[in-house]
């Protein structure tokens, strides 16, 4: 009661009636209901007065327990999903991985066999799609029957995930032929490789070459490649984690088109960069202090203007909707694998828990509006994703997944006392952010998990989430 309920398509005073798991009602403050005095008649009343109440956010981008680099990305489902709680996120989408040579059955019975029973929030699964061949292609007509109605290819990565041309038409053939939305992780991964082993033969070894090889123009040129091979068959594409500025004009001149491109980026994308990585030394790492942000596509350059444009592609909707990427390493026995040798790095940051702090910012700043930062977070991944109804908006019948947020709070991020980090990582890449505003209460399903006084949540009453095909295709 007497909060500000804020969705995609507004705000208004509202009380929200939560019965069991769903949403009942979205009255008029104080307003009765059959006749009925709602305060005086329920079995709970949470005091939201002066307080943002919105759905919970669906981080449609995660990698718990991820095999990458030589190690196992390091939160699993149940504290990655504990972190995320601990944010305001309710929903999380995982990427199955099928590898080359690997039935994609097996793959994904392996995700399910990882997260069934351990998670805190409600969870679904993006496909993999390690091996483009005859039977993963088959494998993929299954998919949507199974609630996965989405897969990602990977140009990057030759030896670990890539696929090539002829394999990304095909499965993007499959997309149009099935409705499954093909996502594209978009660098030219073969040149990159080529860039990376000469820089690495030249002596420069250090974390910062990593970003270094992985030029803006080997972004672009594989947003593009994507842009066209899905406009010759068809197929709905979304550009994952987008960094270049000019991957998102690619993104924008398809959409002019009148195509169905959409494109996601990162907290990381928005406020960090090559330079912040460049300049970074502890007394601990040295300049492996870099390696904390390592991940791909790599931060980029602020003198260049990418962070910017990227604020200005979540203005202009040619960017819908921001995820994390979330894939921790620890720095201790997981990026130090890559030390005199950038390209032996666990790639990942870990940003779960901060993401909807992160972009409230956005709001402080002015660079967003209230619904927009909820329609970003967590209405437009679920209308891209296939749960919007159940999820990523707070009206009868959806799921009672709600945030109460403090505008007027402050969240110090980081490792330590008094700071918010709840993830399996020994660093934070946001380590000394200082954030306007604080997630007061989390509702999932209407069991409350988080409050002022902690966390309450339990492994286990996460549910796997069956997905429909997307919301967001026109
Ligand atoms: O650096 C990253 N992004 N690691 C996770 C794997 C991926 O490419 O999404
Ligand atoms: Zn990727
Ligand atoms: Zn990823």
């Amino acid at each position: 009661t007497g909060g500000t309920v804020v969705n995609a398509t507004g705000t208004a005073q509202a009380d929200v009636l939560v019965d069991g798991e769903a949403i009942a009602a979205v009255l008029a403050p104080g307003s009765q209901l059959l006749g009925v005095d709602l305060a005086r008649t329920v079995d709970r009343v949470i005091d939201a007065s002066g307080r943002l109440v919105i759905p919970g956010g669906i981080d449609a981008h995660t990698h718990m327990e991820l095999p990458f680099g030589g190690t196992n990305a390091s939160d699993t489902f149940e504290t990655g999903t504990r972190a995320a709680a601990w944010g305001g996120t309710t929903s999380i989408i995982d990427f199955a991985v099928q590898r080359y040579g690997e039935r994609v059955e097996d793959g994904l019975a392996a995700w399910h066999a990882k997260a069934a029973g351990n998670c805190a929030v409600d969870y679904g699964f993006h496909q993999i799609i390690g091996g483009v061949d005859e039977f993963s292609l088959k494998a993929m007509d299954s998919l949507i029957d199974e609630g996965i109605t989405s897969f990602k290819l990977f140009m990057a990565y030759p030896g670990v995930f890539y696929s090539d041309d002829a394999q990304i038409l095909k499965a993007m053939q499959k997309s149009a032929e099935t409705g499954l939305l093909t996502m594209m992780h978009a660098e030219n991964g073969p040149a990159i490789d080529v860039l990376a082993e000469q820089l690495y033969s030249a002596g420069k070894t250090g974390p910062y070459w990593h970003g270094i090889a992985r030029a803006w123009q080997l972004e672009e040129e594989a947003t593009h490649r994507a842009i066209m091979i899905a406009d010759v068959t068809g197929a709905p594409l979304y550009v994952v984690h987008v960094s270049a500025q000019q991957a998102v004009a690619q993104i924008a001149a398809a959409r002019d088109r009148g195509r169905n491109v959409f494109g996601e980026t990162c907290p990381q994308y928005l406020y960090l960069s090559l330079e912040d990585q460049l300049g970074a030394r502890s007394e601990e790492w040295g300049d492996f202090e870099g390696a904390k942000w390592v991940c791909s596509t790599p931060l980029r350059s602020r003198a260049e203007g990418h962070q910017d444009a990227m604020w200005q592609g979540l203005r202009t909707n040619d960017l819908q909707m921001v995820s994390t990427d979330h894939c921790p390493f620890c720095m201790k026995e997981q990026k130090e694998l890559g030390r005199g040798d950038f390209r032996a790095i666990p790639n990942g940051i870990g940003s779960i828990e901060h993401r909807m702090d992160l972009l409230y910012q956005g709001v402080v700043t002015g660079r967003l509006t209230p619904p927009r930062w909820v329609e970003i977070t967590s209405t437009t991944p679920a209308r891209m994703f296939g749960l919007y109804g159940r999820k990523g908006v707070l009206q009868p019948g959806a799921d009672a997944d709600i945030v109460i947020y403090d505008p007027n709070g402050h969240t110090s991020i980081g490792v330590g006392e008094g700071r918010s980090h709840h993830m399996a990582m020994d660093h934070s890449a946001w380590e000394g952010f200082e954030v306007d505003g604080h997630v007061d209460q989390v509702l999932s399903r209407g069991a409350v998990i988080v409050d002022e006084r902690g966390y309450h949540g339990a492994k286990g009453h996460g549910r796997f989430l069956k997905r429909d095909l997307s919301q967001y295709l026109i």
